[in-house]
């Protein structure tokens, strides 16, 4: 028997990542190739013609799974019975703004959709923050989303681990699905940490580690970190425009493996809001790793943690506790 459509709400749909990520949506690729969707997209109002090019072109393209398209600026229209939530949606730094006046529109915006998610979607509706700064906006969204789960308010961190698992790919020129098990820990910012501790890639022989396979502790602690940590800014610089593709990739693998479960054996990286395991404050949106099965995720527990990482952990935490403190002092 066919299965019921998911509703998908994906806000700032006439963006970048939005123009990226509605195709794979309804091409199947976050939700598995047997399930029905239908896309609620939603944006600002000087972006709703754009909008609605988006909505002719998915239609043009008719795509067999795609069951109907709303296109809104209208947040409650937009959030109304919504199973699924993609905040992509948010306002980018302009010439001349300090991080403040930027943080204070998207708390306003996050604390505003909240309400609208909490009031308008339907029960147990997940939602992923994708608009930076995305800890901080999933943080001011569970806050003002009191009824809404903290277990379903989370922000994207995939997009890091898979930048991980795509430069020790390189680096041993092997396949990046036979590397596994990288960790994101924090916030998706410069300070956050790509751990390999307990990275490994498959081989004839089993699974080995990265570090043994590398064989270079020095690149593992310095180069590989720092090129993971400023990857967006380097596609920026490449681009001229932020990461798209990748991004909207990712939200679909953050999303699929959420609701689908991860493979035995493995886990990704979520920003989920901290209970303070590894030591991290709780009440922080901080990415850990995770393990996901009938829908619900779960922090990996009892992995050892060296000196190294520590200060490295503690670090990232020490930045969202600066952001959430802007962020409330925005909302004063
Ligand atoms: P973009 O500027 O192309 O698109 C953003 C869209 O959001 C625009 O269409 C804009 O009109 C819309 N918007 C603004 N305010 C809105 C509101 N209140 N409600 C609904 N829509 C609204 O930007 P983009 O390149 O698509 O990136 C979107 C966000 O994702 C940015 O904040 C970017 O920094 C972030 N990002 C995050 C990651 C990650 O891994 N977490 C990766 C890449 C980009
Ligand atoms: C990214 O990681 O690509 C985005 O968050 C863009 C950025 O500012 O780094």
């Amino acid at each position: 028997m066919a299965k019921e459509p998911v509703r998908v709400l994906v806000t700032g749909a006439a963006g970048q990542i939005g123009y990226a990520l509605v195709p794979m949506i309804a091409r199947g690729v976050m939700l598995g190739a047997d399930q029905p969707v239908i896309l609620h997209m939603l944006d600002i109002p000087p972006a709703a013609e754009a909008l609605n090019g988006v909505k002719m072109e998915l239609v043009d393209a008719a795509f067999p799974l795609l069951k109907g398209v709303v296109a809104t600026t209208d947040v409650v229209e937009a959030c109304a019975g919504v199973n699924i939530a993609v905040m992509v949606g948010g306002f980018p730094r302009k010439e001349g703004m300090e991080r403040k006046d930027v943080m204070s529109k998207n708390v306003a915006i996050y604390k505003s959709q909240a309400s609208a998610l909490e009031k308008y979607a339907a029960a147990n509706c997940k939602v992923l923050v994708v608009a930076n700064p995305a800890n901080t906006n999933a943080l001011i969204l569970k806050e003002f989303a009191p009824s809404i789960s903290e277990k379903n308010i989370t922000c994207l961190t995939r997009l890091d681990h898979n930048r991980a698992l795509g430069q020790i790919s390189e680096r041993l020129n092997v396949p990046v699905s036979d590397v596994k098990n990288v960790i994101i820990w924090g916030n998706h910012s410069s300070t956050q940490y790509p751990d390999v501790n307990h990275a490994t890639v498959k081989t004839l022989a089993g699974d080995k580690p990265v570090r043994e396979l590398v064989n270079d502790d020095a690149w593992l602690d310095a180069e590989f970190i720092t090129t993971v940590q400023q990857r967006g800014a380097a596609i920026i610089k490449a681009r001229k425009l932020s990461s798209a593709l990748s991004a909207a990739s990712s939200a679909c693998d953050h999303i699929r493996d959420w609701v689908l479960g991860t493979p035995e054996g493995t886990w990704v990286s979520m920003g989920v809001y901290s209970d303070g395991s590894y030591n991290v404050p709780a009440g922080l949106v901080y990415s850990f790793p995770v393990t996901c099965c009938n829908g619900e995720w779960t922090i990996v527990q009892g992995l050892a943690i060296n000196e190294f990482s520590r200060k490295k952990l503690d670090a990232t935490a020490e930045e969202l506790s600066e952001e959430k403190a802007l962020a409330y002092s925005c909302l004063s």
